[in-house]
């Protein structure tokens, strides 16, 4: 049995570096295609080498672009790809252009899509990832949900009975896989001087954010208001540091803004554990906050993870204004996360994602 794994972006390096074990463990033959959608050393290469992802044996090198020139390069190189391997499935991660262009390139070839991910809703069509999510779930042929709250928006649309699995999210099998690597082997709170619970982690790339010069102003701002009391260490996404080294200007006597570039996964995961508090507009940081039992505050309009909200443990704040931004993480510096729900599955997602492609194989959807 084979299957050709599309990836390209940051998130899904994390999520192929679990589910591809599990295929390998499965028997299942696993031929990986980056599109090169992300393409720097510590937006790419780190990831491979950090969580033992075999090499891609293609790589696209799309780079970056407007939307329908990177998605349609794309098209063209994995439908090539396509052709030439014949697989059995093609396995598409989360949101992205990269999520797209592998979903539509194999349902054109009659090739059946397994999405991991599926489900989820913004139900803010102005994303690009709303999008991409919608138009891959319709063109699945498998629909590995992580949430409750996905398998029924996917009902909703009319996406049911067998070609659903509630299998939960392959982001926690990754936390709980790395965290004994992590502890072994991050050194990075010392590089940075850091101490345990003694500062904010703060993320921000999404597209609303860093496209809105108001929003993104009132984000800076409200950061620089928080890192007087104490450090805030942000680790930019190269597509925030465009924006902001043109336009910013970050330093103020007394406030303790750390702008770093992006860091491993590894160091991510000791950042975001011994974190005060996460504010991040990104999907992936918001879970692993919820999975180290850190307080997170959610720099958007809305989220797709709604189950954190749920719990008390995460608080969206839309960055309309620095003191409303400065003001939630200032709110959520004392919030003790405690709950022991979990709706992010049992950590084995990733198995129960090899198991079903093994048996769909045997015995097509
Ligand atoms: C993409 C995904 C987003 C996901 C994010 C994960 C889409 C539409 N968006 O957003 O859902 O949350 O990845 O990080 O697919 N750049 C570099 N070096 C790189 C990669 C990007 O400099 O290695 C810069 C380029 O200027 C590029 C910009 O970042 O134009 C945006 O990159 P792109 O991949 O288009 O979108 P992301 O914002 O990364
Ligand atoms: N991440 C990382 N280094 C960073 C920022 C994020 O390793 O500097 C990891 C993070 O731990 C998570 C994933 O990247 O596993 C999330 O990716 P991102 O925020 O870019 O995308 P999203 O999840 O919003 O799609």
């Amino acid at each position: 049995m084979k299957i050709v794994t599309v990836i390209g972006a940051r998130p899904q390096f994390v999520k192929a570096a679990v589910v591809s074990r599990a295929l390998a463990r499965a028997g299942i033959d696993d031929v990986l295609v980056h599109t090169g959608q992300h393409y720097d050393p510590n937006m790419s290469d780190v990831f491979f080498a950090e969580l033992g992802i075999a090499k891609p044996a293609y790589n696209l090198g799309v780079g970056s672009g407007l939307h329908g020139a990177q998605t349609a390069r794309m098209l063209e190189g994995i439908e090539r790809i396509l052709v030439a391997e014949n697989p059995d499935w093609a396995v598409v991660y989360g949101d992205t252009n990269s999520t797209l262009a592998g979903a539509l390139a194999a349902a054109k070839l009659h090739i059946p899509v397994a999405h991991v991910e599926a489900g989820l809703r913004s139900w803010n069509r102005q994303m690009p990832e709303e999008l991409n999510r919608i138009l891959t779930d319709h063109s699945a042929t498998l629909l590995f949900a992580p949430t409750a709250a996905a398998v029924s928006n996917l009902c909703a649309e009319g996406i049911n009975g067998t070609r659903v699995r509630l299998v939960g999210d392959v982001m926690y099998d990754a936390v709980l896989l790395f965290s004994e690597l992590t502890e072994a082997t991050s050194d990075v709170l010392q590089r940075l001087g850091l101490s345990s619970g003694g500062y904010v982690l703060a993320t921000i790339h999404r597209a609303e954010n860093t496209d809105s010069p108001a929003r993104l102003q009132a984000i800076l701002s409200g950061l620089l208001k928080v890192a007087h009391r104490l450090p805030v260490v942000l680790p930019l996404h190269p597509r925030t540091r465009h924006v902001v080294e043109q336009n910013h200007e970050l330093n103020e006597s007394g406030a303790e803004l750390f702008l770093i570039d992006p860091v491993g996964y590894l160091d991510m995961l000791m950042l975001e554990k011994h974190a005060r508090v996460i504010a991040t507009d990104s999907g992936g940081v918001q879970k692993e906050a919820f999975f180290h039992r850190v307080p997170c505050v959610t720099l958007r309009d809305e989220t797709e993870w709604v189950e954190i909200v749920e719990l008390g443990c995460n608080r969206l704040a839309p960055p309309h204004s620095a003191d409303a931004v400065a003001a939630a993480i200032e709110a959520a510096l004392d919030l003790c996360i405690d709950t022991t729900e979990s709706p992010y599955g049992d950590g084995h997602s990733a198995e129960y994602i090899a198991a079903e492609l093994a048996v769909s194989c045997e015995c097509p959807v």
